[in-house]
């Protein structure tokens, strides 16, 4: 991971969702300073460079993404790597003013890039379905983002709404598919409007969308060498075309390659019960698509929140996006009181993902120091901070 960053790539000032960001800093150097700085220069030059793609997107997602912006460029400074930011405009204003939501232009300069940073998509003015399908969905299947990596990790006792439980209890990471099963759109209607009429939805589920889900899970629980445990969350008992088939790759992958990781099964009602009752049992829990979706929800709650929650959309070989599990919020839109420590501690995600793995490690313990220490409450207007102090706040930590 982490060797892919590409080229740099040129402006493209006909493409209006494009920010072009202003170019000139070079030209600050008067060139009568150019041979002093020559060695900082060439120092400069011989750094790794991630270029990154941003993606504001709606509500609160610009603010957010811009204080996990200003924590990365100190991270970056700090140790030594450069971080190439490019901006895209697109979300809900984009897509009333356009009528795309994501022009295929766009997404095949995303490829390009190793890991796209995304604030949040969901407008109040466009019909539920069109942002999430035509830009969420659609970048994470063309984009093959295969896994949606969610952790569950509680920063502060005082912020777990389940009585009793400390960090130490609650500490695990889910693992999505993130490709198939409910959400490929497979499905349809017959006789539509009628009183006969049919709607089905299919889960997709492949032996290769399955297996290649699961054998990351696999790597990723030896990699975190917890209690090198992972659950198969699934529903056996019902739904035993799906779960059959998760269940022979689940055995088969783990008794061939990964002789070293404990496996465990849990059905998916049995893992909210046990989310909130022992999340002390879980280390790291693989599933499906539709799943993964309600339980990291639950999750995030566990961990004190959607202020606090962060996700990744991974492909291994591929361009990956981080994001803040929660919405765009669009009511606390422009007031500087929304959280952001969702969106750092998803740029810190990001980090770990290109291989800045101590920038990363640093990050998320500035974020947990500064939650146990001085945030009053993970929600929006009562963090006892704005949006920029906390920002502010987490980017000192790092500094330091
Ligand atoms: C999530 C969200 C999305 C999903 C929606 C917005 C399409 O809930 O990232 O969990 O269902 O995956
Ligand atoms: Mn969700």
């Amino acid at each position: 991971m982490g060797n892919r960053a590409p080229g740099q790539l040129q402006p493209v000032f006909h493409n209006i969702y494009r920010i072009p960001l202003p170019r000139h800093a070079h030209s600050l150097l008067s060139p009568l300073f150019c041979g002093a700085f020559r060695d900082a220069r060439t120092k400069f030059r011989n750094m790794k460079t991630h270029n990154i793609a941003v993606i504001g997107g709606d509500g609160t997602g610009p603010e957010v993404a811009a204080e996990s912006v200003k924590v990365l460029k100190v991270a970056a400074e700090k140790f030594g790597f450069k971080l190439d930011f490019t901006d895209y405009d697109i979300g809900g204003e984009a897509y009333m003013r356009t009528g795309e939501a994501l022009p295929d232009s766009v997404l095949e300069e995303l490829k390009k890039f190793p890991a796209i940073l995304l604030g949040a998509i969901g407008h109040p003015e466009v019909k539920p379905g069109i942002l999430e399908k035509g830009i969420l969905l659609r970048t994470r299947f063309e984009l093959e983002q295969y896994i949606n990596l969610r952790p569950v990790k509680l920063f502060d006792e005082r912020f777990c709404p389940v009585k009793d439980k400390k960090p130490e209890d609650v500490d695990f990471v889910v693992v999505r598919e993130n490709n198939e099963g409910l959400y490929t759109g497979s499905g349809g209607f017959v006789f539509q409007g009628t009183p006969h009429e049919v709607a089905v939805q299919e889960s997709i589920n492949t032996r290769r969308g399955v297996e290649r889900c699961l054998r990351y899970a696999f790597e990723y629980t030896r990699k975190r060498n917890k209690d090198k445990t992972l659950t198969l969350c699934g529903k056996t008992n019902v739904l035993t075309y799906a779960w059959d088939l998760w269940e022979r790759a689940f055995h088969e992958i783990g008794a061939a390659d990964f002789s070293d990781i404990k496996r465990d099964y849990a059905h998916v009602d049995a893992t909210t019960m046990w989310f909130v009752k022992n999340p002390e049992w879980f280390d790291v829990i693989v599933t499906d698509n539709m799943f993964g979706d309600i339980i990291t929800d639950l999750g995030a709650m566990v961990q004190g929140g959607m202020g606090i929650a962060a996700g990744g959309n991974i492909n291994p070989e591929g361009t990956s996006m981080f994001e803040p599990i929660g919405g765009s919020a669009p009511k606390y839109t422009g007031q500087n009181v929304i959280n952001p420590l969702a969106a750092i501690c998803a740029g810190g995600m990001m980090l770990d993902f290109l291989g800045e793995e101590e920038a990363a490690k640093k990050i998320e313990d500035v974020v947990i120091k500064i939650t146990r220490e001085k945030i009053k409450d993970l929600g929006a207007g009562r963090m006892g901070f704005s949006t920029t102090e906390v920002g502010d706040l987490v980017a000192a930590g790092v500094a330091e």
